[in-house]
């Protein structure tokens, strides 16, 4: 089983409040977007990898490439205004009929043997995500007042990476556009096609970086894996 996977990387990392984009933030002295670029690189199966950059980055981002010597990158597309947007820019040039994953970037800690089980279901299925069932109790809120208590059995957090079939994620994503819909994940635009997608169970430190607090459980997790 080979796969392609699409990374976008062309935010801006408002919410952590750097000052410039959070994957360049170094976690152990290396660059965030190098730990998640080399859990690829150095996976068998991932046959490429097409890196959705902003500009602004462009020149920083190509020479991390060469100083860590990533290998894979085989496109580097510029990304657009929200994710949805980077990753269809992506997708354009996407030519292959491998399975296809999304992954944030700014999700460093995913493991080889998750990303293989989640492909390997997308052979299957056609379409596949990670999650992890939610662990606090879930409120629906409007207006400050509980309206509902949702019943937690049925509800799962989902991260990335998540899996499809070229062709599939292709029909979503142009549907996506004729209909002007953005969504939040990439299954989001699968589901509006009615299509199933499986979700396969993950792990719960395959934390995304999104705001200052993450960086204090990134280090722990990094501390906790170099044991
Ligand atoms: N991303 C992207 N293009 C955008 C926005 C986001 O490629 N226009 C990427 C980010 O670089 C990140 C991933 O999508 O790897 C998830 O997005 P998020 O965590 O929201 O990152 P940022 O958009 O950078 O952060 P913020 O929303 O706080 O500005
Ligand atoms: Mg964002």
């Amino acid at each position: 089983m080979t796969y392609q996977v699409i990374l976008p990387a062309a935010g801006q990392g408002k919410r952590m409040g750097a000052g410039r984009n959070k994957l360049l933030l170094e976690l152990n002295g290396v660059p965030v977007l190098i730990h998640t670029l080399k859990v690829f690189d150095e996976d068998e199966g991932c046959s490429g990898i097409i890196l959705a950059i902003h500009p602004h980055d462009e020149k920083e981002f190509k020479a991390l490439l060469k100083k860590y010597h990533i290998k894979k990158v085989m496109n580097l597309v510029r990304g657009g205004e929200e994710r949805q947007h980077s990753i269809y820019n992506a997708l354009k040039t996407v030519n292959t009929n491998d399975i296809i994953l999304v992954h944030d970037a700014a999700r460093p800690f995913i493991r080889k043997e998750q990303i293989h089980r989640l492909a390997e279901t997308a052979e299957e299925t056609g379409a596949a995500i990670i999650g992890v069932p939610a662990k606090d109790t879930m409120k629906k809120v409007q207006d400050g007042v509980i309206v509902e208590t949702v019943e937690r059995s049925s509800l799962w957090a989902v991260q990335t990476p998540q899996a499809f079939r070229i062709s599939l994620l292709r029909k979503a994503y142009e549907k996506a556009e004729a209909d002007h819909f953005l969504g939040t994940d990439d299954a989001s635009l699968v589901e509006r096609l009615n299509m199933p997608v499986a979700i396969v169970e993950g792990d719960y430190d395959n934390i995304k970086l999104t705001t200052p607090e993450d960086l204090y459980f990134a280090e722990a997790i990094l501390k906790k894996r170099e044991k």
